[in-house]
């Protein structure tokens, strides 16, 4: 069996040299961390923060954002080590193949499809809702008919569908000019956020942050198969609040940094990948750090954790204080701002793809690049499609913990990647090297499964049903196709 064969790195790189496969290299240490910076703060901190306020980790919620920074911090090193050392297109999926083997690269190529598709589909859904509200603001009311999935009183969510159709067309036109549109998006979403954090620090009230850490209570979020999988291993009645609260809800945060990880996927068009892409990775994840812990302290000290909104929780913040203006242009910012994280997600989904199929993973011709614009368009349309589908019909609030789940699992992956190629190839010339090797890919590892536990065990159902479809399909078509795979069973013959 060759499940384990490996793609070398020099391998990788010369693929991405052959004319018909080849990216252009058009991005800088400062467009990849506007480009992580626009994944990155999104449906997460303008969307679930209120719900886990609410529901999980009462006032402490800043603390569940501050720990999920820190597992993303130790990923993110290892992250940048290895964005350093392979600088092609298609990120933990590339690194596993040069490191892990084929079948473990097909793994983790799946879980970012996972991650990227359904995290896309989520923030359009988050997006639509933002969208129908400032339509609200203007005096118009869209019908529930067109605006909701089934099973939330709709039958179809147009504007989610529309905006998935429109970013798809952008990135078919070309890197750079979505690159450009995600700067000024970019500029236009941190200002939003730093108007929520200095015109809300005027309304904090002391008493909201009592009591910080609300005590721990079994309530009907944390019922059945939402129990998260930490407190029934462990044989605890599920609860809600108290520190284990305070995890669960670092489980669902987790979704706000996603993202970070994607600037490794644009490895093959970044200038100078080599010292540009750690300095992506990491500044991009400090900021939002920063910028999350600011937002999510003050809107919980404007209103009590209990009223929070789980809509649009910063602008019913200032609702709530008799600031509706204030609210208004939090509205605008998050439509115009989410736009890009579905722009990012999808691109770096459209690059996994195009990774997969340079490597006769996926069917070859859908790596083909666009004569004209030089972005893989077949992948990027087709994918664009079935988000479209998956934001149009399905409600997808529930879904984010699946994009997390399927998030950190490459994260571990990553990180013990890191491990086994300072081994295999302690030669390899490193911009960036992880730091206290092994320690901090071990503490990495056991931090993403930490909270990988604490997430419901509905979740882990549907991530193994995922994987286990993603299997059937490597057996069935890439074991065969594999570029690595065809060379091989050539090699005998001579040719
Ligand atoms: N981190 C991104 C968000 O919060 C995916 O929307």
């Amino acid at each position: 069996m060759n499940l384990l064969r490996t793609k070398s790195v020099e391998q990788s790189i010369r693929d991405t040299e052959e004319p018909a496969h080849r990216l252009r290299r058009a991005l800088s240490a400062l467009d990849l961390t506007v480009f992580g910076i626009g994944v990155i703060i999104g449906t997460g901190i303008f969307v679930l923060t209120g719900q886990v306020a609410r529901d999980n980790a009462g006032p402490a919620v800043a603390l569940s954002f501050i720990l999920a920074a820190v597992v993303c911090g130790l990923a993110a090193l290892c992250y940048a080590e290895f964005a350093s050392t392979v600088p092609v297109a298609g990120s933990a999926y590339t690194f596993s193949y040069a490191t892990l083997g084929e079948f473990p690269a097909w793994v983790i190529g799946w879980d970012l499809i996972l991650e990227m598709a359904l995290g896309a589909a989520v923030v359009a859904v988050g997006w639509s809702g933002y969208f129908a509200s400032l339509l609200d603001d203007i005096g118009v009311t869209l019908p529930t008919t067109i605006a909701d999935p089934p099973g939330e009183g709709g039958t179809v969510n147009v504007p989610a569908i529309v905006l998935v159709l429109l970013v798809t067309a952008l990135l078919v036109l070309g890197i750079k000019i979505s690159s450009r549109v995600n700067a000024v998006v970019v500029a236009i979403k941190v200002s939003v956020v730093l108007l929520v954090i200095f015109a809300g620090l005027f309304f904090v009230k002391g008493r909201n942050y009592d009591p910080f850490i609300p005590p721990s209570a079994s309530t009907p979020e944390v019922a059945g198969l939402d129990a998260p999988l930490m407190q029934v291993l462990f044989g605890v009645t599920p609860v809600a609040f108290g520190w284990l609260g305070i995890f669960s809800a670092l489980a669902i945060v987790f979704f706000a940094y996603i993202g970070f990880d994607i600037v490794a996927t644009a490895a093959e068009e970044a200038r100078r990948p080599q010292r540009d892409l750690p300095i992506g990775l990491i500044g991009s994840l400090v900021v939002t750090a920063i910028l999350y812990a600011a937002v999510s302290t003050v809107v919980v000290g404007m209103q009590n954790y209990r009223e929070l909104s789980t809509d649009a929780p910063l602008a019913d913040a200032f609702k709530a204080v008799g600031h509706p203006v204030f609210a208004t242009i939090i509205d605008v910012g998050a439509v115009i701002g989410l736009t890009t994280v579905v722009l990012i997600l999808l691109l770096g989904m459209s690059r996994i793809f195009f990774a997969m199929g340079r490597d006769g993973l996926m069917p070859r011709w859908l790596s083909v690049v666009h004569p004209r614009f030089g972005t893989p368009y077949r992948s990027t349309v087709i994918m664009g499609l079935i988000v479209a589908a998956l934001a149009g019909f399905i409600p997808l609030a529930e879904l984010a913990t699946l994009v997390n789940i399927g998030t950190l699992f490459a994260f571990v992956v990553v990180s013990l990647a890191v491990v086994i190629l300072r081994r295999t190839r302690p030669d390899l010339p490193r911009a960036f090297r992880t730091p206290l090797v092994p320690l901090v890919p071990i503490l990495s590892v056991l931090a993403c499964l930490f909270v990988m536990i604490n997430l419901p065990v509905e979740t882990w159902l549907r991530f193994v049903v995922w994987m286990g479809i993603g299997i059937v399909i490597y057996a069935a078509y890439g074991y065969r196709n594999s570029r690595l795979q065809r060379a091989h069973a050539e090699a005998p013959s001579g040719k």
